[in-house]
Formats: structure tokens, sequence, C-alpha cells
């Protein structure tokens, strides 16, 4: 596609470039637009990121920290990091949680002191880890944590079959029906939970080789029931999982999903899952109402050749905009403004995604604005920081003093 995606006329329009640095043409990066029901100030989304700084999955001070800076940034959403819907559902003993009132709580006060701040929408990204929980936290080395002793504080994974993420590992358990019917439930009343502490917006990690994507992926799905073999088997649980959510919050609030597009396994003479499968899994969403896609690749295997570079998940991004007309969030190493800008401004995706640029600069999209020649939200606190020659970055911010 190579029209610039129409800007939602719902949403107020945008203030038109900033006369400080006299921008060619307005930046689309910077123009509003709805994420399903949900309209956004600009098309700058920060990507969810483990913090891996629980306490039996509660939220903490580390969150009002890290969340509260990010929300300071005037990018138009924030997307929470992976959730664990059950508690055998976290990546790594320090991974959030969101299965229970206390951990309800816990949210609940991070989001109020940080919403006395910051208008900015938070979504949150719900999980299950599958295969690959009970890992220790990746700045102790990642590793698989053991069930015991006890102290070690791991477990014993839950996954589609038994098999192991990586050669030499125990193997997890397989999921059975009562398993399946726990998750699905854990999803559910996370995203009840998520809706009533006001989140904006659910995202649905079936990515990266975790629970939903260990689903899809022939490599981690070896089941011989209706839940495994041929796509529409392995799409299955997935889809029963999305349909169970999008029914058990209002139309209100968007629910979209995070796709690994490929399981770049292309090379090895095994099955696996592939952009041709993704499609028909996306647009399997779209019949039963996805709001949106969110476009990573990879995770289920240690063999997988990415082919790394600036924006390199974007052409799976583009592909699945176009085969299925949903909006699409690209992913993946966009990390410059003028990058960002002809993702969107060429209608490649409808809003890009960022997350280690953001946690290396947590003012990427003021530096983005003054570059671009737009503006952007920021606190009344920091106006004076406008670099000169950066003139209406933040809009009609006025200071006074005597
Ligand atoms: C610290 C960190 C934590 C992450 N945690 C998550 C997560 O919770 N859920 C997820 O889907 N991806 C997670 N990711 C992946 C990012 O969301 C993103 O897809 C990836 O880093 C590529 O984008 P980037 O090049 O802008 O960093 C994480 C990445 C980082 C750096």
């Amino acid at each position: 596609m190579s029209t610039p995606p129409t800007p939602d006329r719902s949403v107020a329009a945008p203030p038109g470039g900033n006369p400080g640095t006299r921008a060619a043409r307005p930046s689309v990066l910077f123009s509003p637009a709805a994420l399903g029901p949900l309209p956004l100030a600009n098309r700058i989304v920060i990507a969810p990121m483990c913090q891996y700084s629980c306490e039996h999955g509660l939220a903490g001070d580390w969150h009002t920290i890290h969340v509260g800076q990010l929300a300071l940034s005037g990018a138009g959403l924030f997307i929470l990091e992976a959730t664990a819907v059950t508690r055998e559902g976290r990546i790594t003993p320090g991974c959030l949680g969101l299965w229970s009132d206390a951990h309800e709580q816990a949210l609940g006060r991070v989001l109020t002191a940080v919403r006395k701040y910051s208008s900015m929408p938070i979504g949150i990204q719900l999980a299950h880890a599958g295969r690959k929980a009970s890992s220790e936290v990746p700045w102790r080395g990642g590793m698989l944590i053991p069930p015991a002793p006890p102290e070690l504080g791991g477990w014993v994974p839950l996954a589609p079959s038994a098999v192991p993420h990586a050669e030499g590992e125990a193997a997890p358990a397989a999921l059975d029906d009562a398993g399946l019917a726990h998750v699905r439930q854990g999803f559910v009343d996370a995203a009840r939970r998520a809706q009533r502490l006001g989140l904006a917006a659910i995202e649905l990690h079936a990515a990266h080789g975790y629970l939903l994507h260990q689903f899809l992926s022939p490599v981690a799905n070896r089941r011989t029931d209706r839940y495994g073999g041929a796509l529409a088997n392995r799409m299955r649980f997935p889809l029963e999982v999305f349909e169970a959510v999008r029914a058990a919050v209002p139309a209100s609030v968007p629910v979209g999903v995070r796709l690994s597009a490929t399981d770049w396994l292309e090379h090895t003479a095994a099955p696996s899952w592939d952009l041709a499968q993704c499609i028909t899994f996306a647009q399997a969403l779209r019949e039963r109402g996805v709001s949106f896609l969110h476009v990573s690749s990879g995770g289920i295997s240690a063999a997988q050749k990415i082919p790394l570079g600036p924006g390199y998940q974007v052409p799976l991004a583009e592909r699945l905009r176009s085969e299925t007309g949903l909006p699409t969030i690209a992913v993946g190493l966009v990390t410059e403004p003028e990058q960002a800008e002809a993702i969107v401004a060429e209608g490649r995706a409808d809003f890009v995604a960022l997350a280690r640029a953001m946690l290396f600069n947590p003012h990427w999209p003021w530096a983005a604005a003054a570059k671009l020649g737009a503006e952007v939200a920021a606190p009344p606190q920091y106006w004076r920081s406008a670099p000169r020659g950066a003139g209406r970055v933040f809009g009609e911010a006025k200071i006074g003093m005597r």
C-alpha cells in the first residue's frame, strides 16, 4: 500500500506542524488515529516490556517509576508489559501478574499515581509463558529454574505438548482439557480486571514463543487432539481465548493480538509457523472482531535465523495489514524519527511501536516531534526544556516568571 492512512476525523485535527522547524508538510506520525474504538493522539506506541521487578506478581514502586516516566513521553499509547493471567503463566518469578484481587489492587495503585500527571492511554498485554515459564530473570542468565528445591522459586511449566523449549531442558507438562479451561478462564478474568482498572486496550500475547504462539506453531504443538495437527486445529485454542476475552469486555475496549508472523525456521526441513499461516490466523481474528494486530516475529526456537536490520519486521506488518485491512502496529528496530514517519506516511503500518529506544531515551517522542516539526504533549513542569529552534514542540506552552 502506498497511500498514507487517513486520520480518523472523529478526533481533533493535528495542530498542523511546528512553525519553529518549518516542516514541509504535517507529520503523519504525529497525526491522530484510532486503534479500533480508542482515539490516540499520535501513532507512537510504547511496546510492552517485561520488567521482572515483582514479588509474587505484584506491581510495586518500580512500576510507578517506570510507567510514570514513560507516561510523560507524549506517545499515543503505552502497553504494559506481558502480564501473566495465572501464576504458572509467568515467564520468571519476577513477572507481573493479574490473577487475583491483590494483583488488581497493586496495579491500581500504580495507575492512580501515574494518572495524576499523565492522560496517556495505558493498555496491557495479557500473557501466558507456556513452556518458557519458570525462567530466571535475564540479568541472572534467563535459564530454566527447576521446580525443586522450592527455594529456587521454579515450577513445572505448562505447554501444548511435553516438548522442551531447548534441547536438554526438562519437558513441560502438556495441558489437558481442565488445564486449557483454567488458562482460558485466566485470560477472561484478567481481561475483566484490566477493564475495571480502566486500562484502555488489551493485547493478547501470541508471539515470541509463549503459550498462544506455542499452540500455533508445529514446533511446539505436537498434539493429536482437536488442538493439534492441521492449521485449523492449531489456531483453535488461541481463537477460543480471543473470543472469550472479546466477549468478556465491552466493545469500547479494543482487544488486539501480538503475533509472531514467522518462526524464521524456513531453512530447516521441519514444519514451522510462517507468514502464510499467520495471514490465515489474522483473517480468523478479523472475523471475530480483533481491533488491531501488533506484528513481531520469532521466539519459538533457538534455531531461528532472523534477518536483523532497521525495521526488519515492517514488511511482515505491511503484508498482514494489506491482507486483512486491520489497524496494524509495526515494531522492531524502529529507532529514528524519519524512519518512523516514513513507515506510517507510506501506509506500511498505522502505528509504530518502540521498545529499547524508549528505554534509552524516555523522551524519544519529544525529540522526534522537534525533528519532524510536530507538536507533542509534555507536562508543564518540563516545558522550559524545549531546545532553541524547536519552536512550538509543546504546542501552546506558555511560561511566565517574574
Ligand atoms: C526489556 C524488554 C522487555 C520486553 N518485554 C516484552 C514483553 O513483555 N512482551 C512482548 O511482547 N515483547 C517484549 N519485548 C520485545 C519488545 O516489545 C519489542 O518487540 C522488541 O524489543 C523489538 O523492538 P525494539 O527494536 O524497538 O526494541 C521486550 C523487549 C525488551 C527490550
